[in-house]
């Protein structure tokens, strides 16, 4: 018996970052969109708990206890007594450290497999608590669609969204830690008093509407400083992006990947081939949102 979860990636239209907290997160004003890239996680019946992954870049993720879809799989399986021996193998194609919730989306989609696999009966309520107990970003990437993430960003409200949004992301060369590029954000913003996080009102609506314009002018993402400090190259591809005529350039989450929204496929594609020629990124990836959320499949 197996089963296969397909889960999707994120971009951050919106991310607002607070103060760093006594815990060491930041709150956060975190307005997720899933977009059409996607993992699939496939959990079989096994002897014992281990971790495979085919992709481009597999031989970046770790095939220990410490990959989120293990981790997964041992927090339901302890909540419920059951012996988490399954073979959990990842297809990847969302890339490795990369700002976009490749690892969350592992971890989500672990946990909905083997629930389905292990008849374990877990509510969406129970699923979304664990997905927050292993990541920030996890709950996320179980629910798809678009959310506003408060608190450290796994508290979560769902957002409409009036219309389909068209993305070109650009795949930078290795990976960035995401707790590295939050210290950076403290370090650029010592002895700043830096303002509570606040969810755009003109952002929600351009969301609301489908309006691909108005997102554009109100995109923003408060760790791209200190993405652009770590990795000044990211300066040229969002360069490269905005000049082959993108609506607006941003790094996703905590980086290195870039996204950029287009105003249609064809937009897509010049926006795309003008990326890679370029010579700034090592792939460059068209796509859609928003996207579902973890699904079996
Ligand atoms: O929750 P997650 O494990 O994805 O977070 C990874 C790291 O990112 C945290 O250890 C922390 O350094 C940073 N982080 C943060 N504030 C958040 C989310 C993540 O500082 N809201």
């Amino acid at each position: 018996m197996s089963v296969t979860v397909r889960v999707p990636a994120k971009v951050n239209v919106q991310l607002a970052v607070g103060a760093a907290r006594p815990d060491g997160f930041h709150d956060l004003a975190n307005v997720f969109l899933a977009v059409g890239l996607y993992d699939e996680v496939t959990v079989t019946e096994s002897d014992e708990l281990r971790v495979t992954c085919a992709g481009p870049d597999a031989g970046q993720v770790p095939l220990d206890r410490t990959n989120l879809a293990a981790r997964a799989a041992l927090a339901l399986a302890r909540r419920r007594g059951i012996d988490p021996a399954v073979h959990l193998h990842i297809a990847k194609d969302i890339p490795v450290a990369g700002g976009m919730a490749g690892g969350s989306a592992d971890g989500a989609g672990a946990l909905l497999a083997c629930n389905a696999l292990w008849q374990a009966g877990a509510s969406r309520a129970e699923l979304l608590s664990i997905c927050a107990e292993l990541g920030s970003d996890v709950p996320f990437s179980l629910v798809g669609g678009a959310a506003l993430g408060t608190g450290r960003g796994e508290r979560l409200r769902a957002l409409e969204v009036g219309g389909t949004f068209h993305w070109v992301f650009a795949l930078a060369e290795g990976g960035l830690s995401t707790p590295a590029v939050y210290r950076e954000f403290d370090r650029l913003n010592e002895g700043v008093r830096v303002p509570e996080p606040v969810a755009s009102e003109d952002l929600l609506a351009a969301l609301a509407k489908g309006d691909a314009e108005a997102l554009a002018a109100t995109l923003s993402n408060d760790l791209e400083p200190a993405a652009l400090s770590l990795r000044p190259s990211l300066a040229d591809t969002l360069e490269a992006g905005r000049a082959a005529g993108a609506l607006a350039g941003l790094v996703s989450g905590s980086g290195p990947t870039t996204a950029f929204l287009v105003r249609d496929a064809e937009a897509a594609a010049k926006v795309a081939d003008a990326l890679l020629a370029s010579g700034t990124c090592r792939a460059a990836r068209i796509t859609e949102s928003p996207a579902p959320g973890a699904t079996v499949v």
